[in-house]
């Protein structure tokens, strides 16, 4: 017998679907999780496949404890590509790779947890995932009910292998079995901002990629935070845009670079997942990204991204070049990103042209520094590609 309670609800939906048929429902996705970006590590611009173990998931576990980061609200350890067995068992599962975790999947799972920390795993929307293991495709059903009974609380959903064409009913494919999995999973869409994800990501994920890969480079970098500009007003409690992984500390950007790295990535409420071998981090990159006024702007509650403003005087923006000056609202003040995208600069804005503030006069902190201040404008002298983030209080 159809319950009916299930009855009832194909029922409403029915009935509204007539109802209010001129537009569909813009029903956000809604599975209590990412009202705030999603701050952890990830291991894929770490180590690539050879991180996807026990031993560096536990490892990682231990220094979010003894670097501080736990403390600062880091949370997520999420294993990328490479750490399934190569084929299905027979049954049609997935199988944590035993070479790999000896103890199985939920033991690390339930060690994370007991640490008050979560676990995220990587899996793909077509038949191979980009390294060439199994993906989900066809498998949905089987891989959500995998993730829930191992105890996994994020799921990236990459887009390598597919049949190609609109990315979008896969990955709704996706979370309609996530959501049926029994467990709240933190669903990260991946399909390198095709599609534009971001009219529909809101529907379907927790947040969702705006780009190809953040590949080791300050193009990359100014590239990216360009793209996020443009479309910031999608990003809202609950679905982000997601800029990719951090490129802090793996060898590539200097320490102004980085610290427009983390700015950008977190006025801009993109997740912030490390991506650095944590037990080799420098002193200067630790610093960056435990930046406590950094990390409260972007976990801020009211969840609304910055994005570039044009100050009287000033060029205009471009949609495919890094723009120098950002504001956003916060739940308590705003905040200006100003960086010297192509020069080194002063670079200075008066409160009247950004919005949100206005003609008065404001105090402010800029968060590297520790800097603060009072009156009509703000001015930051800055090396090529440096960054100064504003908290402005009104
Ligand atoms: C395949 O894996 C699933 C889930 O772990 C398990 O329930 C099932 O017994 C396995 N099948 C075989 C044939 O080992």
């Amino acid at each position: 017998m159809v319950s009916s309670t299930l009855f009832t609800c194909i029922l409403t939906s029915a009935v509204l679907g007539q109802v209010g048929s001129a537009k569909p429902l813009a029903k956000r996705l809604d599975n209590g999780l990412g009202k705030t970006p999603a701050l952890g590590w990830n291991t894929w611009n770490a180590g690539q496949c050879n991180f996807a173990t026990a031993a560096k998931a536990l490892q990682a576990a231990d220094l979010f404890d003894s670097l501080g980061l736990k403390a600062l609200g880091y949370n997520y350890i999420n294993i990328d590509d490479c750490w399934s067995n190569k084929a299905r068992n027979s049954s049609g599962y997935l199988v944590a790779d035993p070479a790999r975790w000896p103890n199985g999947m939920k033991a690390v799972a339930d060690s994370l947890h007991a640490k008050g920390l979560k676990l995220g795993l990587y899996g793909d929307s077509g038949t191979q995932t980009c390294a060439g293991y199994p993906g989900s495709q066809g498998y949905e059903d089987k891989d959500a009910k995998t993730l829930a009974s191992w105890g996994v609380d994020y799921w990236k959903y990459d887009n390598c292998a597919t049949p190609g064409g609109n990315s979008q009913p896969r990955y709704e494919k996706m979370r309609d079995t996530l959501l049926s999995s029994g467990r709240p999973i933190f669903y990260s869409l991946c399909n390198w901002g095709r599609d534009n994800v971001w009219t529909w990501g809101g529907k379907v994920g927790n947040s969702w990629r705006i780009t190809d890969d953040n590949f080791n480079s300050w193009s990359y970098v100014a590239s990216i935070a360009a793209r996020g500009a443009t479309i910031a007003q999608y990003g809202v409690p609950g679905g982000f845009n997601d800029w990719d992984m951090m490129q802090i500390s793996n060898g590539k950007l200097n320490a102004g670079e980085e610290r427009a790295h983390m700015g950008l990535w977190a006025i801009g409420k993109s997740p912030i997942l490390l991506g650095m071998d944590l037990s080799k981090i420098s002193s200067s990159s630790l610093a960056i990204v435990k930046n406590k006024a950094l990390l409260a702007i972007n976990q801020d509650p009211l969840g609304k991204p910055a994005t570039t403003f044009r100050p009287s005087g000033a060029a205009a923006p471009s949609a495919s070049a890094l723009y120098p000056y950002w504001a956003g609202p916060l739940s308590d003040g705003v905040v200006i990103g100003l960086v010297a995208a192509d020069s080194a600069a002063t670079l200075t804005v008066k409160f009247a042209d950004v919005p949100g503030l206005g003609a008065g006069t404001f105090s402010w902190t800029e968060v590297y520094s520790g800097k603060t201040g009072s009156g009509t404008s703000v001015s930051a002298q800055l090396a090529l590609h440096d960054m100064a983030v504003f908290k402005v209080v009104k």
